[in-house]
């Protein structure tokens, strides 16, 4: 299959083609979506042919998975070396509804929760959906170098608080793939002081380079952790909602099993159960293509940036298909371009986008999570951008922003200087 191949999604009901749903994070109904966090590829040719079986069959009754625990583990076994055991997991209907769940049973109201920042939004709505504490834990900015790094002592002074820290590897918007020796100190920190772990690693198999589980550093150390992975984001199939979640602990594997069966929530729906087994047992030569696809889009934004948009800097990710893109460099030339124009950075159009979010949407017809989405103004020059779609789309849109930001160069010449200083 070509990467390069373009699918109309517009006649599908995709959130992140939805013109209304783009408006509302950049006003643009018309810009073109780099956000949401789902592929503009077709799955793997066998799960395709699965998929399509199951529609020209036309009956969509209860289905059964006998050997998906099977499947999986095999499955990890292969991609990441990883051994797991089938007792240590349990299937459910996502990873967010996984990590609720996991709050729910790993504190009760009131307690602290550490989310590192900047972090994936819906963590954060969770943690106040069930009344926790929300306790941040930003992770330090280097702005000259362009990275993020966890900051050890911050967290030293946090630890006591909490009961829950909610971490992410591959980290969700800055693509870091934590080290084993980041894990087993993270690990450490939480079992001496009796803070469990939530580790979401739904953009795991999406790895660029070799990707260490929590789960599996929690279990040598003992810790208690839950960890969520997915076929969703490795598959493109993230609207099926299905997910694995790995235990280091059998009695609170069985207190999620139990709450499951309490809501019902245990039955996997009939497409996801094809896609899923046909997926992870047939997909990996196509995984490794696109893996290919997505670490070229990665390398060739990085090299765009770096000869003709140097305002511009990627965090070029170690993983998946997001990567945070650093306007600090011409922030004060949007912030005139929002004082001479406010009909078109209106904040109640796109009551989830940011300044800079609107001027990609407006200007550039470019349209990308705000920064300020993962964790307020503190992230209010960072945009988060998907590049997992066509080269050829990516390369227009960053044309369009070099005009757009051109734009903004010679119409607000004096503010450039002022930046320049
Ligand atoms: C880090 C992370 N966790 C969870 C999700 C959503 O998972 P699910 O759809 O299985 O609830 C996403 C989707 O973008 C994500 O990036």
């Amino acid at each position: 299959m070509s990467f390069d191949t373009m699918t109309d999604r517009r006649c599908t009901s995709s959130v992140k083609w939805n013109p209304s749903a783009i408006t509302n994070i950049c006003n643009n109904p018309d810009a073109e979506p780099f956000w949401v966090a789902d592929m503009d590829f077709a799955v793997p040719p066998e799960a395709h042919a699965e998929a399509k079986a199951l529609a020209e069959h036309g009956i969509f009754g209860y289905p059964i998975a006998t050997d998906e625990k099977t499947i999986f583990a095999s499955f990890v076994e292969t991609r990441h070396g990883m051994t797991i055991n089938e007792s240590e997991l349990s299937i459910s209907p996502g990873v967010l509804s996984s990590i609720s769940l996991s709050v729910e049973l790993l504190s009760m109201e009131g307690d602290g929760v550490i989310v590192p920042l900047p972090a994936y939004a819906p963590f954060m709505r969770i943690v106040k959906l069930h009344n926790r504490t929300l306790i941040p834990w930003p992770m330090t900015h280097d702005s000259k170098r362009h990275t993020f790094t966890l900051d050890w002592a911050y967290l030293e002074t946090i630890v006591d608080q909490a009961k829950l820290l909610i971490f992410c590897s591959p980290h969700n918007p800055t693509g870091i793939v934590f080290s084993e020796e980041e894990l087993v100190r993270v690990a450490q920190i939480c079992k001496a002081r009796n803070v469990a772990i939530i580790s979401d690693e739904i953009h795991a198999d999406l790895s660029f380079k070799p990707f260490v589980s929590m789960h599996t550093v929690a279990r040598s150390l003992n810790a208690n952790t839950v960890t969520c992975m997915a076929p969703s984001k490795t598959f493109n199939i993230a609207g099926e909602h299905y997910s694995v979640t790995l235990f280091t602990d059998a009695s609170l594997k069985q207190a999620f099993e139990k709450r499951l069966r309490q809501l019902w929530m245990t039955r996997p729906a009939s497409y996801v159960t094809a896609l899923v087994q046909v997926s992870y047992a047939k997909g990996l030569p196509w995984l490794e293509e696109l893996l290919t696809y997505l670490n070229d889009n990665a390398v060739f934004i990085t090299d765009y940036l770096a000869r003709h948009l140097p305002e511009l800097a990627f965090l070029k990710p170690d993983a998946s298909f997001i990567g945070l893109i650093d306007a600090g460099r011409i922030m004060k030339l949007i912030e005139a371009d929002a004082e001479a124009n406010p009909d078109l950075y209106d904040p109640e159009t796109s009551p989830d986008g940011s300044m800079l979010s609107r001027f990609l949407g407006q200007r550039a017809r470019v349209a990308c999570s705000a920064g300020t989405w993962f964790g307020g103004d503190a992230y209010a020059s960072f945009i988060r951008f998907n590049f997992g779609t066509q080269r050829a789309r990516i390369e227009a849109a960053f044309d369009r922003i070099k005009t757009a930001i051109r734009f903004l160069k010679e119409t607000y010449p004096l503010s450039d200087e002022q930046d320049a200083r």
